[in-house]
C-alpha cells in the first residue's frame, strides 16, 4: 500500500536543507574532522638551529625576494613554543592540527643521515598533540626543498628528486607512522610549479622571457610541466611504498593536497566559458586526471603536445588510484578570459597553452581578491562529477587580514568568523549534495610568514605579536567563535567560550 500523502510530505520536508545558521558540528558526518593548520617553513623559525640547513625558501627570503623583504628565520617560533601552541589548540577544541615536516630539518642535506635533533623535535610535537587528544595530520613536503638538492641537480627538474623524496618520505613513515595516521605527500604542486618555473615569482625563480621578470635561468615553456611530472611521480612512488610496506601495520591514509582555485568565465561569452573550463583542467586536472585516469587531461596533451612528458604504462598504473583522499586548499574564484592574442607557437607557457588570461598573481598582490563561498561548492561538484567523488579533506581555507604596517595586536576579526561561517555553510550543503568531504582545516592556526606576503597578511585564528621577543600569542575573536562551534555551538551564533583560555 502506498504511504499516505502527509507522510510523503513530511519526508520531503525532512529532506529540505534546514536553517543553516543553526547548524552545529553534529550536522556534519560522523567522524568529520575540524582542525587548523600551518607549515614548517612558515611557522617554526629556528632556521639555523639544531642542525637544520637552508631550504630554497631560506635562500629566496635571505636574498630579499619576499613581498615585505622579511625572512622566516624566527617567524612564530613554534620550534620553541610548540607546547604553548598545543595547549591553545586543546583549549580551542581542535580535533586535528595540520603541519608539515621540514625536509631540511629532518634530513638537512636532502638525502642521507637523519638529524637526531630534527627527529626529536617532531617526535615531541607529535607526542604533545596526541597527549592532548589532537590528531597530527602531516604534510611531508610543503614547498621547502633542501637547497642542497637545488644546487646539486636543479631540484624538481631532475628525476633524481623522485628517489630522494621517496627516501625522505620513508624516513617519515618509519619514524612517525606509528602515531601519524594522515599523510599528505606534497602540498600544492599545481602552484609550486607555476610560481617557481613559469612566472618565476617563487623559488627557485626559474622563468624565461617574456613570461617572468628577473629570470636567472629557466624555460617557462617546458619546465613547469617537467617539475610537475616529477612531483606526481614522487607522490606516486611514496604512496606505493607506503601501501606496500607501512599501511597494513600503521593503518594510516595518504593523499596529496592541491591548490583549489575555481575558475569561472569572466563574461557570459562562450569563449570565456571555454577558457574557464580549460583553466580548471590545467589547474586541477593536471594532477587529478593522472591520479584518476592515469594520464594528463586531453586538452593539455593537445595544447602542450610533446612538452608534456609522456607517462609509461608502468607510471600510469602507479598513478591511477594513488590516493586515499584528495586535499584541497580553497581560497579564491579566478575569472578566466579567452586569450584573444595571436597564438605564438614559439613562445608558450602554461597560460598560453591554456589559451586563457587567468593569472591571478597580480590581483593577489594588489589585494583584488574575490571571495566567493559558492565557488567551493562548484569545486566540490567538479571533483564529484569528473573524478568519481573522491574522499576530500579541505586542508586550507581562511581569511587574510592585511591592514597596514606597523602591525598592532588586534583581537577584532569578525570578518574572519563570517568568512569561515559562509564557507562551512557551503561545505555542509555540498556534503548533503553527496560530496564525500571528511574534514576541514582553517588556514591558519596562528599568524605565520606568508609565502606571498611575508608578515603583511595574517590568517591566524590566533595572532602572534611578531614584534615581541617571545612572539606572544593572543586569541582572536574568530578563535573564540571557532571554539564555540567545535564545542557544539551553532554556526552563526556559536557562543564564545569567553576567556576560558588565555593567550600563552
Ligand atoms: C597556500 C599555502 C599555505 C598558505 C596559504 C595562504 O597557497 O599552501 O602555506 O601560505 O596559501
Amino acid at each position: 500500500m502506498a504511504p499516505p500523502l502527509f507522510v510523503l510530505l513530511l519526508l520531503c520536508l525532512a529532506a529540505l536543507p534546514r536553517d543553516t545558521a543553526a547548524l552545529t558540528r553534529r550536522d556534519f558526518p560522523d567522524g568529520f574532522i575540524f582542525g587548523a593548520g600551518t607549515s614548517a617553513f612558515q611557522v617554526e623559525g629556528a632556521a639555523a638551529e639544531d642542525g637544520r640547513k637552508p631550504s630554497i625558501w631560506d635562500t629566496f627570503t635571505h636574498q630579499g625576494y619576499s613581498y615585505d623583504k622579511s625572512t622566516a628565520d624566527i617567524s612564530a617560533n613554534q620550534y620553541h613554543h610548540y607546547k604553548d601552541d598545543v595547549k591553545l589548540m586543546y583549549e580551542m577544541g581542535l580535533d586535528a592540527y595540520r603541519f608539515s615536516i621540514a625536509w631540511p630539518r629532518l634530513i638537512p642535506d636532502g638525502r642521507g643521515e637523519i638529524n637526531p635533533k630534527g627527529l626529536e623535535y617532531y617526535n615531541n610535537l607529535i607526542d604533545e598533540l596526541i597527549r592532548h587528544g589532537i590528531q597530527p595530520h602531516v604534510t611531508i613536503y610543503h614547498l621547502d626543498l633542501p637547497q642542497s638538492l637545488q644546487d646539486e641537480y636543479n631540484g624538481l627538474l631532475s628525476p633524481r628528486f623522485i628517489d630522494d623524496y621517496t627516501a625522505y618520505a620513508e624516513a617519515c613513515f618509519k619514524s612517525f607512522g606509528d602515531r601519524v595516521k594522515h599523510w599528505v605527500t606534497v602540498n600544492e604542486p599545481n602552484i609550486e610549479t607555476i610560481g617557481g618555473f613559469d612566472g618565476g615569482v617563487l623559488p627557485p625563480q626559474r622563468c624565461s622571457h617574456p613570461f617572468g621578470v628577473n629570470c636567472t635561468g629557466g624555460n617557462s615553456t617546458t619546465e613547469p610541466y617537467i617539475a610537475a611530472h616529477h612531483l606526481l611521480l614522487a607522490h606516486a612512488s611514496a604512496v606505493s611504498l607506503y601501501r606496500a610496506k607501512y599501511q597494513a601495520t600503521q593503518r594510516g591514509q595518504i593523499g596529496i593536497t592541491l591548490l583549489g582555485w575555481w575558475h569561472e568565465p569572466a563574461t557570459n561569452s562562450s569563449q570565456d566559458a571555454a577558457a574557464a573550463t580549460r583553466m580548471n583542467d590545467f589547474h586541477i586536472g593536471w594532477f587529478m586526471h593522472p591520479l584518476v585516469y592515469g594520464d594528463y587531461p586531453a586538452v593539455m596533451r593537445s595544447r602542450a603536445g610533446a612538452r608534456l612528458p609522456d607517462l609509461t604504462v608502468e607510471q600510469s598504473n602507479k598513478l591511477r588510484g594513488a590516493f586515499d583522499f584528495i586535499g584541497l586548499n580553497h581560497y579564491l574564484v579566478v575569472r578566466a578570459r579567452a586569450d584573444g592574442s595571436t597564438f605564438n607557437l614559439e613562445q608558450r607557457d602554461y597560460y598560453a597553452d591554456a589559451y586563457a588570461i587567468a593569472n591571478p598573481f597580480d590581483d593577489i598582490q594588489e589585494g583584488r581578491l574575490e571571495y566567493a563561498p559558492w565557488a567551493l561548492g562548484k569545486l566540490l561538484d567538479h571533483l564529484k562529477i569528473k573524478y568519481g567523488n573522491p574522499p576530500v579533506m579541505i586542508h586550507e581555507n581562511g581569511y587574510a587580514d592585511a591592514s597596514e604596517l606597523p602591525r598592532k595586536v588586534e583581537y577584532e576579526d569578525d570578518s574572519r568568523s563570517e568568512f569561515l561561517q559562509d564557507y562551512l555553510e557551503v561545505l555542509y550543503l555540498s556534503i548533503r549534495n553527496g560530496s564525500d568531504v571528511r574534514g576541514y582545516f582553517v588556514w591558519s592556526f596562528l599568524d605565520v610568514f606568508e609565502f606571498l606576503f611575508g608578515y603583511r597578511s595574517r590568517y591566524g585564528l590566533c595572532g602572534v605579536d611578531m614584534n615581541s621577543e617571545g612572539r606572544t600569542r593572543y586569541v582572536r575573536n574568530s578563535a573564540h567563535w571557532y571554539s564555540g562551534f567545535l564545542k557544539g555551538g551553532e554556526l552563526r551564533s556559536a557562543s564564545s567560550p569567553g576567556k576560558a583560555y588565555a593567550a600563552a
